[in-house]
């Protein structure tokens, strides 16, 4: 993570916006440079989503990740399955994919339909080109504080923090909500003894008692609950930083899909107190993707270094080999 530049928020009469657009592009930029380093020794990272069944939400969420890989010039495949695919029949497309250099990262698209057990899927992608972070021993290394990937979503909260100025070093950060895909592993990475973490963490969830006696300590708030605007401008200290992870579909009957897309937070009376905050959409939405694309340079450069080690393996062990036999020849 590189300091920013120019701040990545937008200046107002009340809290500023962290606008999570062009932190992506800043991120997306700084990885063009990466790429071209891995093309260049004849690498082009690759991903390879798998799509069982015909849910709209995971349709949706698919090809926006192609998009993403597309417009930075990367391969991307999907694999659509139906919804009466066997655990059986994905475990073994799983298994071909851990085994196919050409893919370097593998997402394995939730909600999976009843037959097929979450965690034999994530359990069966090679933890290597688990770009995602959903497998356990993933998992681990983001407790442990030494991270392969970490879990796109978390990974962009923190870089939008970081980069807008805002860093969670010392602050009270409090976390609404513990999924193990937003609010865990969020928690994990701003508790480390590292840079760009070091935070005081407290994670409020359904049964918290008192959400509000939480919230109003936090300098940084993160909401991740699902839960349309729960977090009202009289739960928030002045001066508070909002990250808004949620993206909850209310009715709208003035917009042609008949919703429209609001977060955690009440957006505008909360801002009137905020120092700063992101919107939805446009905060921490288009992070996730970049975040995504990051991983999966890192999941290729990660591969091809292995490759190249057990190439150098093996051709020390030929020498050896060789050796001997000249030895015994003489
Ligand atoms: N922008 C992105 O890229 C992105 C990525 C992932 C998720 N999201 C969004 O983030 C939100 C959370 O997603 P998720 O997958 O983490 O959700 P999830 O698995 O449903 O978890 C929600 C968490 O919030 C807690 N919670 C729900 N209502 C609450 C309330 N009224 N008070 C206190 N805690 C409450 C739940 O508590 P319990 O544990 O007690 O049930 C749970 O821990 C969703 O809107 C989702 O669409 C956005």
């Amino acid at each position: 993570m590189s300091p920013l530049r120019v701040p990545a928020a937008v200046s107002s009469m009340t809290g500023d916006i962290i606008d999570g657009r062009r932190v992506a592009d800043e991120i997306r930029g700084e990885l063009r440079g990466r790429l071209d380093r891995l093309r260049a020794r004849g690498v082009n990272p690759g991903l390879t989503a798998i799509l069982v069944g015909d849910n709209p939400g995971s349709q949706l969420y698919v090809k926006m990740k192609g998009k993403a890989c597309e417009e930075m010039g990367m391969a991307h495949q999907t694999l659509e399955m139906p919804k009466d695919t066997s655990q059986e029949e994905l475990l073994r497309v799983v298994h071909e994919l851990n085994a196919d250099p050409k893919v370097h990262g593998i997402l394995v698209q939730q909600p999976l339909p009843l037959q097929i057990s979450v965690d034999a899927a994530v359990r069966a992608v090679h933890p290597m080109k688990d770009v995602d972070c959903f497998h356990p021993e993933n998992v681990g290394l983001v407790l442990i504080g030494s991270p392969r990937f970490a879990p796109a979503t978390p990974a962009g909260v923190v870089e939008l923090l970081v980069r807008s100025g805002n860093p969670p070093a010392g602050k009270d950060v409090v976390i609404a909500g513990r999924s193990n895909i937003v609010g865990k592993p969020l928690a994990a990475l701003l508790m480390q003894k590292a840079k760009n973490a070091n935070a005081t963490v407290t994670v409020v969830h359904s049964a918290t008692r008192d959400l509000a006696a939480h919230t109003r300590r936090a300098d940084i708030l993160v909401a991740a609950m699902g839960a349309p605007r729960t977090i009202r401008a009289d739960m928030v200290k002045d001066g508070v930083v909002v990250i808004d992870v949620a993206t909850n579909r209310i009715p709208d009957a003035s917009k042609k899909s008949g919703y429209r897309t609001v977060g955690d937070v009440d957006f505008e009376a909360v801002r009137e107190k905020a120092r700063a905050i992101t919107p939805v959409p446009g905060g921490v939405g288009p992070l996730t993707n970049a975040l995504l694309l990051a991983h999966l340079v890192r999941a290729a450069q990660k591969q091809a270094m292995q490759k190249q080690a057990t190439r150098l393996e093996g051709a020390e062990g030929a020498s050896g080999a060789d050796g001997a036999t000249e030895g015994s020849a003489r």
